[in-house]
């Protein structure tokens, strides 16, 4: 099913994510018949370059990401077609703004779906959606999409919102979060609530405790400028995780409609306790990288990747327990972990359902683990006892439930696929509506504030492994450990 014809607007057009994701996405929409011929993908940075010579730099970036081999020399000349470059510094209103506006209306422009994609520094995007409106840029139709972060705590949070919402209305404003554009993040929604099984087990009495990782085996990948006044904390547990975290947290929505579930996230986000920051070290671990393994080969230190190998008190992994201080989940921990330079890249959810009474079979049953894995594949699996065949009643386990691939064509690649193309649709349900990101900064800041004021470092681990000690100490004080170490 093709979408309307869009123009779609990237401000920071040469950056990495746009390079890396967003254009390949578009791509491979374009590639699957899903983007009208007539649409058109207009970059916007400070360099200055014509058509001709962006076009070659996202020609060599999608044989890159995409890979030369899966790139057919037609489909790519015809995308090309489609994009067209502004030199202009988006937060300065003196800027080549008429040739932008000249260029939107041209043609059937002033009558296409408009999409303003922001990937600058968020601290420009107040002074963008300004400019954007003084200027003329929006049109009936147009959107704005906000790359995270948003802000890099509550306050310039807050801030962000209120700049680009004097501009856009709150319906307008698309903040993307690319782990909601997940197939198995969204399957989430319809294993809970599809099946009234799982849905009467959801809550304290059932299950013991949940647990969510993201694990990476990459380090900083020469993006240190961004990731060392970022680190884990925000990188991650701000955003992605405590997003699947309302997914498997959150009440049942009345319908899929997007503020029916987002008013559902939200409420999660609200209901964590907050950390007590005089007993954080008991909730949140902490740790950076130090020399180690990484696909069989000797990598650095985090610090030895810095720019000048400066001293720096950034987190790459952080482990944090978190509660959910409402009637189904008081009680049940929610451990969250995100880290570079794991062993594995995986992104998985593990809820481990409460052990049963001793007896029958010997000794307490353990408690059955249903564990919804992310990346780098998707399945679903929730281990099963049955009767081993034969003579007595010995045991033994079976995987109950597993989710089949799926056919090829009708699957995102990646998740920016879908959600790219959502905005463009005009459907927020897999955005972050502003109350979400303030509320899930609310619960981050005290965190990275006590951090600031406390002088202690994070603990090291070596660079290959599941993180600092501190992390699984986390867990064993509750009688926990992590998936792994089972
Ligand atoms: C991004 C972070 O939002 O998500 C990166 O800025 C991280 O640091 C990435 O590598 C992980 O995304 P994914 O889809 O590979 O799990």
């Amino acid at each position: 099913e093709p979408v309307e014809s869009f123009d779609y607007v990237i401000f920071g057009a040469t950056g990495d994510l746009t390079m890396r994701k967003l254009l390949p996405a578009l791509y491979r929409r374009f590639a699957e018949g899903q983007v009208p011929g007539d649409s058109r993908i207009v970059g916007t940075a400070r360099s200055p370059l014509d058509d001709e010579s962006y076009r070659e730099r996202v020609r060599a970036a999608l044989r890159e990401y995409i890979g030369a081999d899966e790139i057919a020399d037609t489909t790519l000349n015809r995308f090309l077609g489609m994009v067209h470059y502004v030199s202009l510094n988006g937060a300065d209103a003196s800027g080549n703004w008429p040739a932008l506006a000249s260029l939107l209306d041209s043609g059937a422009g002033r009558t296409k779906v408009r999409v303003f994609y922001l990937a600058t520094a968020p601290d420009l995007y107040g002074d963008i959606a300004r400019n954007v409106a003084e200027k003329g840029l929006r049109s009936e139709t147009s959107r704005i999409v906000l790359e995270k972060p948003i802000g890099t705590d509550l306050e310039t949070a807050r801030k962000v919102n209120d700049g680009v919402g004097r501009y856009f209305p709150e319906g307008s404003i698309y903040r993307i979060d690319h782990y909601l554009g997940k197939e198995a993040v969204q399957n989430i929604i319809a294993l809970r609530f599809a099946n009234p099984m799982l849905e009467r087990m959801w809550d304290s009495e059932s299950i013991e405790y949940v647990q969510i990782t993201a694990a990476e085996t990459v380090g900083l990948e020469g993006r240190g400028g961004y990731y060392d006044g970022s680190g884990a904390l925000r990188d991650m547990i701000q955003n992605h995780l405590l997003q699947v975290l309302t997914v498997v947290a959150m009440e049942r929505p009345s319908s899929l409609d997007a503020d029916a579930l987002r008013d559902e996230k939200v409420r999660v986000l609200k209901a964590l306790k907050p950390l007590d920051p005089r007993n954080l070290r008991a909730n949140v671990a902490r740790g950076q990288y130090v020399q180690g393994r990484a696909g069989g080969k000797p990598v650095p230190a985090y610090r030895e990747e810095l720019p000048g190998e400066a001293p720096s008190r950034t987190e790459t992994f952080v482990a944090l327990k978190a509660e959910i201080d409402n009637p189904r989940w008081r009680g049940v921990p929610f451990y969250l972990r995100s880290g570079k330079r794991m062993p594995e890249k995986v992104t998985e959810v593990v809820v481990q359902f409460r052990a049963g009474e001793p007896g029958l079979f010997g000794e307490a049953r353990p408690g059955s683990r249903l564990v919804i894995r992310v990346q780098p594949d998707e399945s679903v699996t929730l281990p099963l006892f049955v009767k081993h065949p034969g003579h007595g009643f010995g045991l033994e386990e079976v995987d109950a439930l597993s989710r089949p691939a799926g056919p090829e064509r009708a699957r995102y690649r990646d998740s920016y696929e879908g959600l790219l193309l959502d905005a463009v649709k005009g459907s927020p349900a897999l955005f972050v509506r502003k109350d979400e990101t303030e509320a899930a900064w609310q619960w981050v800041t005290p965190i990275l504030e006590n951090w600031r004021e406390s002088h202690e470092a994070p603990d090291a681990y070596e660079a290959g492994t599941w993180g600092p000690d501190s992390a699984r100490e986390l867990l064993r004080r509750s009688g926990h450990h992590w998936v792994e170490d089972a």
